[in-house]
């Protein structure tokens, strides 16, 4: 322990941050966008490099911030200000701790939008609102549901009330019970889903647009939206993750953890998207058909199974569940650095934050209707809220924290916490270092257009770039360290 502070407020055991953790992590992010920008972008090539980007950035990164949390005990403004201090470096590094409360913040802003989407689709499903037979038809009900900002307004406001009423009661009474039973629930419904897709005409298209490679198919724009995501499924880079970690008692294993987390939250999102695509072509719907991607088609599928009203029902049910468990993760390090810093009780602090979060998610929201024209370089409001923070905030985020971690902090910070065998440990330490940079670098001089890193084309040029900058930073780093440390 670092600090002599009174105890935190801890889940209970490993078992209650796991919940949590997996709540925060599955939600829209894979039922929602994931299948929707897999169509926008072209399918097979998109979901290895989202596969790869899982396995190279997020699941290190996920360790970086669980340790950085658990070990500074706190916010992730108040974490790393105590753990940079603690290594004697400089507090700028704090800024990392402001940007990704910032980032959740602007994630749940336009969030609660499309939560909200959810809810009203479940309204409709009870009320007998999704009555047609085409993709047209269902897509003229997704655009008249958005027309009238007086209802999406209500819809979203509902989801924000919601979100701040469970932050305000705190971690465990709030938090844990929801999860248990929800993810269960929701497996179960994709599993329907699926089986109904099996039967549906469509499967062998979906599997084939999933799971073939096709290099050519891949945009610049393509994997860094990948990356993006891949930061933004596993809720990395926007302080829940980091927030969360700050409540986990000492003898939990956080690589463990983390596994568990990244292949639950990777097993759902293959999952959906093999519960959704059949469905779309099966109907003839095209995959790039943007955001109401799902609510276009999926009405459709459960109009058509047996028992379709009550699968669909309980679809939205888990769905709308699974976005609450991660919209509250979104605030907590917002609430948790101002009950900490500001001296006002969890309560006061979600409330005021709610106040100010209706406001910028009702300009989300308004991107819909009224405000479809306000535009800025061809993006509305809710399109700059989505691009800033999963283009930009997350990943550069992430990659100050794996430079923090792999070059800045106290080596036996981690050590400690990771608790890693030495192998382990060394791989994970190569992971920061090298790889997890190098792949957030290399993403992004290619969408800045500096140059176009080809699939298949330039492997050996980045093996060279990556054994190069291993050489360099295992000589430098000892003596950098004793700098830095000194
Ligand atoms: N991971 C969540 C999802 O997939 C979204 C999220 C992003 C949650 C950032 C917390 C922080 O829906």
């Amino acid at each position: 322990m670092t600090t002599n502070e009174q105890p935190r407020t801890q889940w209970r055991g490993r078992w209650g941050f796991l919940l949590a953790a997996t709540g925060s992590a599955v939600g829209l992010g894979n039922i929602w966008k994931f299948p929707y920008i897999t169509g926008e972008y072209g399918g097979g090539a998109f979901v290895l490099v989202y596969l790869a980007c899982i396995l190279a950035v997020g699941v290190p990164v996920m360790m970086t911030e669980i340790a950085l949390g658990r070990r500074g005990r706190g916010s992730p403004i108040d974490a790393i200000r105590r753990l940079v201090s603690e290594s004697g470096k400089g507090s700028a590094w704090s800024l990392l701790g402001w940007m990704a409360m910032l980032c959740g913040f602007l994630i749940l802003s336009f969030y609660v939008v499309v939560a909200g989407w959810s809810f009203s689709y479940l309204w409709k499903m009870l009320s007998g609102g999704l009555a047609g037979s085409s993709v047209d038809d269902m897509a003229a009900i997704f655009v008249a549901n958005n027309e009238n900002p007086l209802n999406l307004g209500f819809w979203s406001t509902l989801v924000t009330v919601a979100t701040m009423v469970i932050v305000g009661k705190g971690v465990q009474a709030g938090i844990e019970k929801s999860v248990d039973w929800m993810m269960p629930g929701l497996v179960i419904m994709l599993l329907a889903l699926i089986g109904f897709g099996i039967f549906s005409g469509g499967f062998g298209d979906a599997v084939r647009f999933l799971f073939s490679f096709d290099a050519g198919s891949l945009s610049s724009e393509g994997m860094l939206t990948a990356l993006g995501h891949a930061f933004f499924t596993l809720s990395l880079a926007s302080g829940a993750i980091l927030t969360y970690g700050s409540y986990l008692p000492a003898k939990a294993s956080i690589a463990r953890t983390t596994l568990s987390v990244a292949v639950a939250d990777t097993v759902v999102a293959l999952m959906a998207g093999l519960a959704i695509f059949p469905v779309i072509f099966a109907n003839g719907m095209s995959p790039a058909s943007g955001p109401g991607l799902i609510f276009m088609s999926l009405p459709l599928a459960f109009q058509a199974m047996p028992l379709g009203t009550l699968f669909g029902v309980l679809f939205f049910v888990m769905l709308s569940m699974a976005a609450l468990t991660s919209s509250i993760s979104m605030v907590e390090a917002t609430i948790s650095w101002l009950s900490d810093n500001k001296g006002i009780s969890r309560r006061t602090a979600s409330w005021s934050t709610g106040i100010v979060l209706w406001l910028v998610s009702t300009l989300a929201m308004l991107s819909f209707n009224l405000g479809a024209d306000w535009t800025l370089a061809g993006k509305t409001f809710f399109d700059w809220l989505d691009y800033l923070t999963s283009r930009w905030m997350m990943p550069l985020g992430g990659l100050g924290m794996v430079l923090l971690a792999g070059f800045v902090l106290k080596h036996e910070t981690f050590r400690e916490e990771l608790g890693l065998s030495p192998a382990w440990h060394a791989l994970w330490l190569f992971m920061v270092r090298y790889v997890s940079p190098l792949g957030i670098l290399v993403i992004f001089v290619d969408a800045l257009g500096i140059t176009r890193v080809q699939f298949g084309l330039h492997w050996p040029w980045l093996l060279a770039i990556l054994v190069v900058m291993t050489l360099v930073g295992e000589l430098a780093s000892p003596r950098l360290r004793r700098t830095l440390s000194s």
